[in-house]
Parts: C-alpha cells; sequence; structure tokens
C-alpha cells in the first residue's frame, strides 16, 4: 500500500508545530529564562535554537522525506545495526506518552473547576491534597486508582485516538488545523486581557531584564540546549514520523525553519503571558515577584489557578487558560502517539486501524499507573530519567551516527536538491562539532549528578529501578528487536 500523505504543506507545518508547542512550552520555558538571568538567557537559547534546534530538525525533516519510514524502518535504512536507535526512540516516546496524559487529565480537571474556582483559596493543598489525594506514597507505592483523575484522561486518550485511528490527512492534519488555531487566538487573547492588569509591566520586566553575569554560567548554556530537543520534539521519533508522510515535492529547509521559528516564537509569548500574570498576582498580594514564581506542575496547578482567583472574569479567563493547555498538550500527545503507530504499523505490516487500537489501547491500561495518588511521583521521577538521560542519549547517539558514521554532506545535498534556499556548511559544522560537543558535556553532568546525589530525595531501589532500570530496559529491548530482524546468515544487506 502506498504511504499516506499530507495534504497540503500548511496542514504538515500545523502539525508539526502542533507537537512542539506542548505543556512545555508554557510552563517549562518562561521558569527557565526567568531563573537562567532573564532577558539573558536569550542568548544561549538563540544560540542553542541555531546550532541544535534548526539544524537537528533539517536533519530529521530530511531523514523522513527520504526514507520513508517511521524512525525504527528510517534509521534501518542506513544501517541494518541502526534499527536499534529507532526503536530505542519509539520506547521514549511510549513512555512520555503514557504520563503526559496524565497532565492533559489535570488540565481538563481544571477547566471545569475554574468556572466557579472550586480550587479555593489555598491552591497548594487542593492540588495536592484534594485533587491529587497525594499521602505517604512513594513511586513504588501508587495507592490507589482514582476515577475523578481517570476520567479525563479517558477523554484525552479518546481525542487522541480518534485522530490517530482516522489518519494522517483526515486525522492529524484535520485535528492540527483546528487545534493550532484555536490555540494562537486564546493565547493572544488571554495577553490582551491580562497585559493591562497593574503589576503586569512588572512581571515582564523581570523575564526580560538581562542579566549579563549568568551568561558565563555554564548551567545557563546547559539549561538551553537541555530545553530545546523536548520543546522542538526531536530525538525521540516524532517528526521523523511526521516527515515521512511529506510529499515527494517538499521544501526541507524552509519548512523546518518555520517549525522552529514557530515554536520558539510561541515560547515567547507563553512567557509574556504567564509573567504578566504573575507580575499582577505579585502586586495585588504585596510581595516580591520572587515569591510568586514556581516551576512546572506547580506553576500551572498551584500558581496560576491562585492567579486565577485574583483576575477580573476569572470565570472566563481561567477556562481560557487551561483549554489552552489542554490543546496544546493534545497535539504533541497526538504526535507522540502517531511515532509509535507508525513504527508498528511499519514493523509488522498492520492496519492503521488496528496498530493505532493496539497501541493506544495498551497505553491507555499503562497511564493508568498515573491516575492514582502517587501517580504525580512516579510522573515526577519517570519524566527526570527520560529527559535528562534517554533523551539527551539518544539525541547524541543520533548525531554521531550521522554526523561521523554515515556522510552528513549527503544529508546537505538532498536538502539543497529540493529546497529553495540552500543549507551553507555551518549545517555540518553544527550536526558533527558543535551539537555533539554541547550534548556530551551536559550527559556527562546530568549522569555524574544523578549517580551522585540522586534525584528528587526518592529512594535508591526507586531510582534503581523506575530511573536507571526503565532506561535500561528500553535499551536491551530495542537492541533485542534489532538482533531478530538482523539477516540470518551473518552477510549484511
Ligand atoms: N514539544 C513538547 C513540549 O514542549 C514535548 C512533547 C512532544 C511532549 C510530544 C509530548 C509529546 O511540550
Ligand atoms: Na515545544
Amino acid at each position: 500500500m502506498k504511504r499516506e500523505q499530507w495534504g497540503t504543506r500548511a496542514g504538515f507545518i500545523l502539525a508539526a508545530v502542533g507537537s512542539a508547542i506542548g505543556l512545555g512550552n508554557i510552563w517549562r520555558f518562561p521558569y527557565m529564562a526567568y531563573e537562567n538571568g532573564g532577558g539573558a538567557f536569550f542568548i544561549p537559547y538563540l544560540f542553542a535554537m541555531l546550532t541544535a534546534g534548526i539544524p537537528f530538525m533539517i536533519m530529521e525533516f530530511s531523514l523522513g522525506h527520504k526514507l520513508r519510514g517511521a524512525a525504527p524502518r528510517a534509521f534501518s535504512k542506513l544501517g541494518v545495526k541502526l534499527e536499534w536507535l529507532g526503536w530505542f526512540q519509539v520506547f521514549i516516546a511510549a513512555v512520555i506518552a503514557v504520563y503526559y496524559v496524565a497532565v492533559i487529565g489535570w488540565a481538563i480537571s481544571y477547566m471545569g473547576f475554574a468556572f466557579t474556582q472550586s480550587w479555593g483559596a489555598d491552591t497548594n493543598a487542593f492540588f495536592f491534597s484534594e485533587y491529587l489525594k497525594l499521602g505517604d506514597n512513594a513511586p513504588s507505592k501508587l495507592g490507589s486508582l482514582q476515577l475523578h483523575i481517570a476520567i479525563p484522561m479517558v477523554i484525552a486518550w479518546c481525542i487522541t485516538f480518534a485522530a490517530i485511528f482516522t489518519g494522517v490527512k483526515g486525522g492529524i492534519e484535520r485535528a492540527s488545523k483546528i487545534m493550532m488555531p484555536l490555540l494562537f487566538i486564546m493565547v493572544l487573547a488571554l495577553i490582551a486581557r491580562v497585559i493591562f492588569l497593574e503589576g503586569a509591566m512588572d512581571g515582564l520586566n523581570y523575564l526580560f531584564r538581562p542579566d549579563f553575569t549568568k551568561i558565563l554560567d555554564a548551567k545557563v548554556w546547559s539549561a538551553a540546549y537541555g530545553q530545546i530537543f523536548f520543546t522542538l520534539s526531536v530525538g525521540f521519533a516524532i517528526m521523523i514520523a511526521y516527515s515521512s508522510y511529506l510529499p515527494e515535492k517538499s521544501d526541507i529547509s524552509n519548512n523546518a525553519f518555520m517549525t522552529v521559528l514557530i515554536n520558539c516564537g510561541f515560547s515567547i509569548v507563553a512567557g509574556i503571558l504567564i509573567f504578566s500574570v504573575l507580575g499582577y498576582m505579585a502586586q495585588e498580594q504585596s510581595k516580591p515577584l520572587t515569591d510568586v514564581v514556581s516551576a512546572g506542575v506547580g506553576l500551572a496547578f498551584v500558581t496560576i489557578p491562585a492567579a486565577i482567583n485574583l483576575l477580573p472574569a476569572p470565570y472566563i479567563l481561567g477556562p481560557v487558560f487551561f483549554l489552552a493547555l489542554v490543546v496544546a498538550g493534545l497535539s504533541s500527545h497526538i504526535s507522540i502517539l502517531e511515532a509509535v503507530t507508525s513504527a508498528v504499523m511499519d514493523k509488522l505490516n498492520w492496519s492503521r486501524k488496528k496498530a493505532s487500537t493496539v497501541v493506544c489501547g495498551s497505553g491507555f491500561v499503562i497511564s493508568m499507573a498515573f491516575a492514582t495518588n502517587g501517580g504525580l511521583l512516579l510522573l515526577d521521577l519517570v519524566d527526570y530519567f527520560i529527559n535528562n538521560v534517554a533523551l539527551l542519549t539518544s539525541c547524541l547517539i543520533e548525531l554521531l551516527v550521522i554526523g561521523w558514521l554515515l556522510k552528513v554532506s549527503d544529508i546537505r545535498a538532498y536538502v539543497n536538491k529540493i529546497s529553495e534556499f540552500s543549507i551553507g556548511i555551518w549545517f555540518e559544522i553544527c550536526i558533527r562539532f558543535i551539537s555533539p560537543i554541547m550534548l556530551a558535556i551536559i550527559l556527562g553532568k546530568n549522569l555524574i549528578n544523578t549517580v551522585d546525589q540522586g534525584y528528587g530525595g526518592y529512594a535508591m531501589s526507586d531510582l534503581l529501578i523506575l530511573g536507571w532500570g526503565l532506561v535500561a530496559v528500553m535499551f536491551i529491548a530495542a537492541v533485542i528487536i534489532n538482533v531478530k530482524s538482523l539477516p540470518q546468515n551473518g552477510s549484511e544487506v
């Protein structure tokens, strides 16, 4: 059967942007910028975007376009002994898929709470005790299934499944064409209101005021590089799968630039939204801004609800904010399940309907582990290892394979043959030298830190089994699949 294709170029870009723009842009980027020197963070961030983000995106778009397969097939076409890297990436995608959906589920619940601000005044106690019902749990001591968390997750799974089941053009592309414009409109409408609130400008000054002393700090550079791969959805099978559905005539370099710039632009816009709100909140509570800023889960589900309590017309702005989170999250969730589904379709020759049903069905069952009392802790631990160990390893190996084992100049020649504007030698320099060196340093530091200090105060046994163990199992399983598909008589083809 002929491989499916995107209907239009805009459809492909919206889908790729839909994958890239996710929860990470809204809750992770603003805090990181703030933590790492405010306005000065933009220098390492732009550097990471130019030297790692754009070259990596061009590389993955060309791999998918040229080799016409999801990550495992694409890598196996580059060399029979490289298929494992594709599977390792698919496993990263699969693991993210099962916990990311929990956060989407929380956001769906919070959209409901936002109509009446039923989270009350103490949004911290509400989130952890009343909503998550977190007690003396641990990542390995989950407690029981919480239906009120499971049900919104089921809703999220149904939407994702519907899109994947229907197919590339009729499902994923159609969903992206609705979701992305809707997201942009909602975020712009929110900004248009909150930017005029008292204190908003103080918030923005905090975010954008450069602290140039931080630029010399290696941690800031490491934060920028660490963020760029996750935020662009590269290195974990997604962009290769999406670009494998590009029509023959496609402008690779243009598409890659657009996707990266729209994603990073959106991050800055999200930063403006979040920091206007935080500035207003600090002003209302007459606290310094540093006292109200928080990161990650706490930012979206504790701080923002508290800020919403103080907003004019909270019953409108609140639900719109959480709907924006849901939409941003769902379009990413769709992409990550497509990465897994397309790999299964390629490998087992299954129909899309069968593969998507099996993949989403098993994903749903496993994701229920995160709808428990201790689900947040498991999520936190697994997310740390996936982002700081597995994903960076996968990106580094991909760079080394393409840059040193194979000929990166072939990729450049391929891109330049089919794209309107040509990419220069800088592309090869980034792929071969700059990005791998930066990644190796960051990964090395992460590994040493994690071995030395563990993470988040979790028990050693939890770190060993659910952290290191999980990554090891993903790697071993990928290698086993690869070995089994090697030609039996020992001759390499
Ligand atoms: N790019 C996404 C983000 O910034 C990350 C992601 C993509 C997560 C796809 C899950 C699935 O949030
Ligand atoms: Na992103």
